[in-house]
């Protein structure tokens, strides 16, 4: 049986890769090490859903401890390597920005580190990108624009990431592919995310907060939209020495304004709208060009916004009631 290690395991699409990868056949190990940037209960439900239902077990370590990383894959040997470890979120950069410097730099480094020691045996190192790193621009968005003007620190650590692994694939021949993801969105998603934080806000009767009243347009993309191409990108063997770089995302940018009606339909509920400024470090487009994802691995994203909305309230509810009896009782 092929074996992959999954850094970041217990994060949101960490979490959906491992369940995909383990019933695709592969032996999963997951890494995290369950910080604090969001709700560590909800890592530790996805950690405890995946060794239940799936046997995988996802070890506490951080990827920034370079010795332990390495130390753990010399003993595994894994065929792939999917690292999707990071620090996330762009407003968090603002009075955090060494966590993206500890993960999305060091963390990064390590794995690429670790990645080399294993030589000629690691058939595939896949890493996850993010559709930041093209900044404020018109769309629609393709890989061979330039990416030099970062809107945010988390977008520059992202760039930076691919940079490291273009110099490592260039003097160690790792076989490398990185991931511009778009806005991802889904059951067991991210509370730090605006369409978490709108559902509570809906939920809650609290006001919900609206950016720019909402103009921004984001490429939405459904968890297993994303799930369905990592599957087919880590099955895949390019040859060394080989850096690739696609964009994954729905192709079909939406204002935040449509994210809310789509909320406000599954949950029942009106939202009561706080009309804000645009924030610092957003940008005002997301819209990835998938056309070199379709022609390598022939997939483009299919799932609507209304529709991966409607899966994502359906677990919301049920994740906060069970919460809810949880702390009741
Ligand atoms: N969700 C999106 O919309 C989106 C968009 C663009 C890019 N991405 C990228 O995709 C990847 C996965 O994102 P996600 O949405 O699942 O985020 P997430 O925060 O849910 O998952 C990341 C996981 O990595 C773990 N982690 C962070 N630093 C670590 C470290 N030093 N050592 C070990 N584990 C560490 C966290 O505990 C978390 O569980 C990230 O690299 C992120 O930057 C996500």
């Amino acid at each position: 049986m092929a074996s992959i290690i999954v850094t970041g395991a217990a994060g949101f699409i960490g979490f959906h890769a491992c369940r995909r990868l383990v019933a695709d056949g592969w032996s999963v190990t997951g890494v995290d090490c369950f910080n604090a940037y969001y709700d560590p209960a909800l890592k530790r439900g996805r950690a405890e859903a995946l060794q239940a239902e799936f046997g995988i077990a996802v070890r506490d370590l951080d990827i920034a401890d370079d010795a332990a990383l390495k130390a753990l894959v010399l003993k595994l040997r894994p065929d792939r390597i999917l690292h999707l470890a990071a620090q996330a979120g762009v407003r968090y950069g603002f009075d955090h920005p060494f966590e993206y410097e500890h993960s999305n730099l060091k963390g990064h480094l390590s794995v690429l580190e670790a990645a080399r020691a294993l030589g000629d045996g690691l058939g595939h190192l896949v890493y996850a990108s993010s559709s930041s790193v093209y900044g404020e621009r018109e769309g629609p968005f393709k890989e061979s624009d330039p990416v030099d003007h970062p809107a945010s620190l988390y977008a520059a650590t992202k760039r930076a990431g691919e940079m490291m692994t273009e110099s490592y694939v260039s003097l160690f021949g790792l076989p490398a592919t990185g991931l511009r993801f778009f806005t991802v969105y889904g059951p067991w998603g991210r509370p730090d995310m605006a369409y978490f934080k709108f559902a509570e806000a809906i939920m809650e009767g609290r006001k919900l907060p609206l950016f720019d009243s909402g103009r921004g347009r984001r490429d939405f993309t459904y968890v297993d939209d994303v799930v369905e191409c990592l599957a087919r990108i880590c099955a895949d063997a390019p040859a060394r020495k080989s850096h690739r770089i696609f964009n994954i995302g729905g192709s079909n940018p939406r204002p935040t304004t449509d994210l809310v009606k789509a909320l406000e339909s599954s949950l029942g509920r009106s939202a009561q709208i706080e009309h804000l400024p645009p924030q610092p470090g957003d940008v005002s487009l997301t819209y990835a060009d998938t056309s070199a994802l379709e022609t390598a691995y022939a997939y483009k994203p299919v799932v609507k916004l209304e529709d991966g909305i409607a899966r994502f309230a359906d677990w919301y509810l049920g994740w906060r009631g069970e919460k809810a009896r949880s702390l009741a009782g």
